[in-house]
């Protein structure tokens, strides 16, 4: 079998060794797919282990991501756009490559997964961290009507704007604290780390219509905190997380093996894990 991980810190809550392990269980593909803690000043020292012993793919997750763009030889260019990189592989010169599959995550699921063409749409996207910046791209690519990012500290939403503006196209492309937007979005996506601790971006309950989906980047078993908040106020539908997970993992396979896995099925086996 060939070796692959995610490397985190904490990682036994991570899911990515059981989506994996069922990705090479339905592919027939030889993947061995552990869970690496590397120590918190130890990041590129376990990154170098791991692949001098052989191992072929990493994933990474909280809090190296940017260390894993730091550290790469190369980026792939939606990875370079991102700041950030969750994938990471070597090339044929034996060369770090630096990938990030978690915006086109969060499209597929939206699109395919749960019927959401992002084309036209008003989207507002909440926070502007790490998390946003490695979405931005791949939603600004599927030409919705508008993307207002909303975030506590506006001057990080703006510095997003300006770093994506050119890749706006016709979307009109604009940053604003929460307390601003005040008319129905197509689609609300909260990327703000705020639900960890079971806080709400304060945001007005205007933003949400009767026909406003809502997405939250988090997932939980119950619904999260900012998505029961959603449909208190109406929303048409929520949904959280864990379809971008699976749909990010999906995506870092077929990197590594060339080999597409069928996420639908990973996605209910993980809801009734
Ligand atoms: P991540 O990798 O999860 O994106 P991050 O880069 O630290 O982590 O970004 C966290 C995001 O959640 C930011 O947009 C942050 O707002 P600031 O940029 O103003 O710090 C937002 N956030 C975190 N805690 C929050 C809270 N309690 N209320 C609202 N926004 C919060």
């Amino acid at each position: 079998n060939e070796l692959y991980a995610v490397v985190g810190n904490p990682i036994s809550h991570s899911k990515s060794p059981r989506i994996h392990s069922l990705f090479a269980c339905q592919t027939g593909e030889p993947v061995e797919y552990t869970a690496i803690q590397a120590p918190i000043d130890e990041f590129s020292g376990t990154v170098r282990h791991f692949f001098e012993r052989g191992g072929k793919g990493l994933n990474v997750t909280v809090p190296f991501k940017e260390q894993a763009w730091t550290l790469a030889d190369h980026r792939t260019p939606r990875a370079e756009k991102a700041g950030a990189a969750n994938t990471l592989f070597l090339d044929q010169e034996n060369e770090l490559v630096a990938d990030n599959t978690d915006g086109v995550g969060i499209v597929r699921d939206l699109q395919n997964n749960h019927g959401v063409a992002l084309k036209g749409l008003k989207v507002l996207v909440l926070g502007a961290g790490g998390a946003v910046r490695g979405v931005i791209g791949p939603i600004l690519a599927e030409q919705p009507a508008e993307l207002t990012i909303a975030n506590r500290t506006v001057a990080k939403a703006e510095a997003l704007v300006r770093l994506f503006a050119k890749d706006a196209g016709a979307t009109v492309l604009s940053a604003c604290g929460f307390e601003a937007p005040d008319q129905p979005f197509d689609l609300i996506i909260n990327g703000t780390s705020a639900s960890l601790q079971g806080d709400l971006p304060p945001v007005s309950a205007n933003v949400i219509g009767p026909a406003t989906v809502v997405y939250d980047m988090m997932y939980s078993l119950q619904t999260t905190t900012f998505n029961q908040w959603a449909l208190d106020h109406g929303a048409h539908r929520v949904h959280d997380g864990l379809g971008m997970l699976v749909e990010q993992a999906a995506e870092s396979f077929f990197v590594w093996r060339g080999v597409r896995p069928e996420t639908a099925p990973v996605i209910e086996e993980l809801r009734t894990d």
